[in-house]
């Protein structure tokens, strides 16, 4: 069997592992052929391909990014583009494809695989957003970024009684702030679910500067005051119509500067999320959801998501993967609250 294999998307620590694990099962287990589509969507869209073999996926477990080079291009919305992409798989001969992404790369796979494209998707995304899997690989190392961050946050905050406020990414859900937050010992999380009200945000901060200390406020970029921010001019969206977001911190540090008096400094911790080496959950994770996708390509289990259930892969469908986004839910968000303020 010849597979083309794809990442789509926002970049995540992981990707590498995934194509390695797809392609050192299916060529020493199943005999397979491998054909790399480059940058996502784009790639089987116009026909670009790379090589992939076990010699192109030597050393890359730790490595970050992706050998395939990912974009948001939605082939969806571009005349013919259904069309286009099955010409090119026919004359690339592949069989079928493994598709590596988020809820746009994998809400087009679901799209191509109802109009009898082959396609297997394995959830990635730093933001942890995805329905039908406990975790996607990418989100551990993110957070341990940003709780790394926090950590020599405090230092600084201390050393300065500043108000230090992390902004971190999440455009629908908080789950990276969430966790960041948690384990960094934030004494404010602000997530995208729960709007928040400004007056009890600076009723946090000078509680934390009563008790001598200073306060960190860890925000996800898609957090939003009660009532909404002032109309914003110019707002830049993607091919899958997402607003570009970043600027809530800064926001806040004005917000809160005339509202308590307190000086206050924002860090926006922004790709660097995405970057670099993976964790070694991440990378135990990616390369568990590549060998089972290329086991469920071999099976013929088209039209399915790999999904971490528990310590368990399991197969689901990709409807169901991209059906819901998996938000925080409210009694999770109330445990952090105890160390708030
Ligand atoms: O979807 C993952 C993500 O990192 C989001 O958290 C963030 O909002 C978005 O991608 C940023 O996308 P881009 O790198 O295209 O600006």
């Amino acid at each position: 069997m010849r597979i083309g294999v794809l990442t789509g998307g926002g970049d995540c620590p992981g990707l590498n592992a995934v194509i390695r694990a797809v392609v050192r099962r299916g060529v020493s287990e199943f005999g397979n052929e491998f054909v790399g589509f480059r940058d996502g969507w784009r790639g089987p869209l116009e026909g670009d391909t790379r090589p992939l073999g076990v010699e192109q996926v030597r050393g890359i477990l730790p490595r970050g990014g992706t050998i395939l080079g990912s974009s948001r291009t939605n082939p969806i919305k571009l005349e013919n583009g259904i069309e286009r992409i099955k010409s090119n798989l026919a004359e690339t001969g592949v069989d079928g494809l493994i598709a590596i992404g988020g809820e746009d790369t994998l809400g087009v796979a679901d799209r191509l695989s109802h109009e009898g494209i082959n396609v297997i998707g394995v959830p990635k995304t730093i933001d942890n957003d995805l329905g039908a899997t406990d975790y996607t690989f990418g989100f551990d190392t993110a957070v341990n970024i940003a709780m790394e961050a926090i950590d020599r946050l405090h230092t600084t905050a201390e050393s300065h009684h500043r108000v230090l406020i992390v902004e971190v990414m999440g455009r629908h859900a908080g789950w990276i702030a969430f966790h960041a937050g948690l384990a960094g010992g934030a004494n404010v999380i602000l997530i995208p679910e729960q709007d928040f009200d400004l007056d009890r945000v600076c009723a946090y901060i000078e509680r934390r500067f009563e008790s001598q200390y200073s306060p960190i406020v860890v925000v996800s970029e898609g957090a939003k005051p009660i009532g909404g921010f002032p109309e914003k001019d110019g707002v830049q969206t993607d091919a899958f119509g997402h607003e570009r977001l970043g600027g809530v911190a800064h926001w806040l540090e004005g917000e809160i500067e005339s509202r308590t008096g307190k000086e206050a400094r924002a860090t926006v911790l922004g790709h660097v999320q995405r970057g670099g080496t993976p964790t070694a959950f991440d990378r135990v994770l990616a390369t568990r959801f590549g060998l089972h996708a290329v086991g469920a390509a071999n099976d013929g289990a088209w039209g399915k998501m790999t999904a971490l259930r528990s310590t368990n892969i399991e197969l689901v469908n990709l409807a169901d993967a991209v059906a819901e986004l998996k938000t925080v839910p409210p009694e999770l968000y109330r445990e952090a609250e105890v160390f708030f303020g």
